[in-house]
């Protein structure tokens, strides 16, 4: 993954916080500082703070606290990577990334860029004359092929002049040349009517490829490289983001074709994945320009569960999408063909709300049998457990109790037992208790200069943490120190669980210190684990020579043990 340059980050952090805050909290001066109600739990009088000087928040009630950029992880469940973007589209700051993986990545661009170029004569020469009629019969124009970029590559393509100007890192790290037996590099497509695929800056990331002749697979996509990621990339977001910024809604169908027929009737804010579920990135890139997400599937019961399966992702995301099901037999595009546009839109406007309909279906199918109705609603629970924010759980947990006829307190309970669980599996690890200095150690690190996280990490031995998640997230910033001068900038690398870890309440006056301090409790515990074990093989071994060697570590232990305290 791409790293923002440490320049566009400095005027990432120099946004003033109340900015970022104000439209989701209410603040008001008291002292130096401004306060509100915080927006992560509940609350009656204002415990939430922000910091003007420092760029911080924090909320005295229940334990966040971050920068402006995880404020906005926080309140829109963006991955760090998108809040920094979201956070530069809206003060208009340019993106800035850095590294070589950045001028390979501008190189596979220009290729692709070169590509397309050869892709667009062949359609209109002799040989691309069949694809021009294969996707003219299927009512697309010459208007559609120049919005597109529609082409046609043949299995003849000659490539020469391209051979001349790209390296073969770049040949091969594009995702679009295999590298044949004899070392050259070769075409994955051959006689496809081809797709450019692009991202939100309009550069060409990736090709989709159709067959013609009914072989398989019927669509090829690139490889993955480092300018094409699967699973954030949806097809038409160039297009489409402007109306989905416009009208603030979005709609995501299945297919290319899909697609490209609403697109061409007018409904512009329509996007697709490649050919997978939706991902937690893709719904984040989507609620950087949409208040309101809906998705279509198939009428039958395969659809209907497909589209039960998204709402998980859409759920850690905290925005709940709407839904519309297809009359059997059509998708989107067939549907607009046969029946015309404005019967389209007659469909979009009934949509409703996934999970409100995931409620109902499983409520109508328990039958009135009571047994039945609890198991039917411990997938409602589960779902509603995943949800961060208060006030769309609230939402949810009203309509279950509405629908389902139990009570809301009830239902509370249950949430709380099920997070409970769920905390407890957590923080359990191999030896089955907690080892708050390891969260501890972690939260310090995130806000200390990457100088004294190397001091600290240089002579540390990882088989001393417990927890494998923060033995990772260790590994991760030891592998990447010497590369970066902040350690924000890999926090999309570190993942989750650090950004939690990085927000845990810790005394504020010296951090240093307290990472020293739960450093030697590490170690500490450590020690004492081995001094365990070795005190259990003492009781089960009746071997002499053992027997003396045990104690020998164990007097070492002793001492070591000793120094720590
Ligand atoms: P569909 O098979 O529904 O394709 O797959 P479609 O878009 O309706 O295509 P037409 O109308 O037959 O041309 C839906 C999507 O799944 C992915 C593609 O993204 C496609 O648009 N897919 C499908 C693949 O990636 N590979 C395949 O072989 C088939
Ligand atoms: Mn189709």
């Amino acid at each position: 993954m791409a790293r923002f340059s440490p320049t566009m980050l400095e005027r990432i952090r120099s946004i003033n916080i109340a900015n970022i805050i104000e439209p989701y909290v209410e603040l008001k001066l008291k002292g130096r500082d401004l306060w509100g109600l915080c927006p992560f739990h509940h609350e009656k009088s204002p415990s939430f703070k922000v910091d003007l000087e420092k760029g911080f928040f924090k909320c005295f009630g229940c334990d966040a606290k971050g920068d402006g950029v995880t404020f906005v992880m926080r309140q829109l469940g963006f991955s760090y990577y998108d809040a920094v973007i979201y956070l530069a589209e809206k003060y208009g700051i340019n993106i800035e990334l850095e590294g070589e993986e950045n001028i390979r990545s501008k190189d596979i661009i220009a290729l692709h860029e070169e590509i397309q170029k050869i892709s667009r004569k062949m359609f209109y020469s002799l040989e691309g004359e069949k694809a021009k009629e294969y996707i003219l019969s299927r009512n697309f124009d010459d208007d559609d092929f120049n919005e597109f970029g529609i082409g046609y590559l043949s299995s003849n393509v000659d490539y020469s002049s391209i051979y001349k100007s790209f390296s073969k890192e770049v040949l091969y790290d594009s995702g679009f040349f295999k590298e044949s037996q004899y070392k050259t590099p070769y075409s994955r497509f051959f006689s496809r009517l081809m797709l450019p695929i692009r991202n939100i800056t309009s550069s060409i990331a990736a090709f989709a490829g159709r067959s013609l002749d009914g072989s398989n697979p019927k669509y090829l996509n690139s490889a993955e490289s480092s300018v094409f990621h699967k699973g954030s990339t949806l097809f038409n977001i160039d297009k489409a983001k402007n109306a989905m910024k416009q009208n603030k809604q979005a709609l995501i169908v299945e297919g290319y074709f899909d697609v490209m027929r609403l697109y061409k009737n007018g409904f512009k804010n329509v996007a697709a994945p490649m050919g997978t579920a939706l991902t937690s990135d893709q719904i984040n890139i989507l609620k950087r320009y949409a208040e309101e997400v809906t998705v279509m599937f198939d009428g039958d019961s395969a659809g209907e569960k497909a589209a039960f399966r998204s709402l998980e992702r859409f759920a850690e995301t905290s925005l709940f999408p709407k839904v519309i099901f297809l009359p059997q037999e059509d998708d989107p595009d067939s549907f607009v063909l046969n029946n015309g546009i404005d019967k389209f839109y007659e469909l979009y406007n009934k949509r409703e709300d996934l999970f409100i309909h995931m409620i109902k279906r499983l409520s109508a199918s328990s039958k009135d049998d009571f047994n039945i109705k609890l198991s039917r609603f411990k997938a409602v629970t589960n779902m509603l457990a995943k949800i961060n924010n208060p006030h769309v759980r609230d939402y949810y947990v009203d309509a279950a109790s509405e629908i389902f006829k139990l009570k809301k307190e009830n239902i509370y309970e249950d949430l709380k037992q099920n997070r409970y669980k769920k905390n407890m599996a957590l923080s359990k690890n191999n030896t089955g208790s907690m080892y708050l200095c390891e969260m501890d150690f972690v939260a310090c690190l995130s806000r200390l200069p990457i100088d004294i996280i190397d001091n600290l990490l240089t002579d540390f031995n990882l088989d001393m943490i417990n927890d494998i998640e923060i033995k990772n997230i260790l590994k991760i910033m030891l592998a990447n120190l010497s590369k970066i001068s902040d350690i924000r900038e890999i926090t999309h690398e570190l993942g989750n669980q650090f950004v939690e870890l990085a927000m845990r309440e810790i005394a504020e006056d010296d951090i240093y210190k307290d990472a020293l301090k739960n450093k030697n409790q590490i170690e500490l515990n450590f020690l004492k684990k081995r001094q365990n074990e070795l005190i259990e093989q003492m009781r089960t071994t009746s071997d002499k020579v053992m027997q003396v060697n045990i104690l020998q570590e164990l007097n070492s232990l002793t001492k070591q043990i000793a120094g720590k305290k």
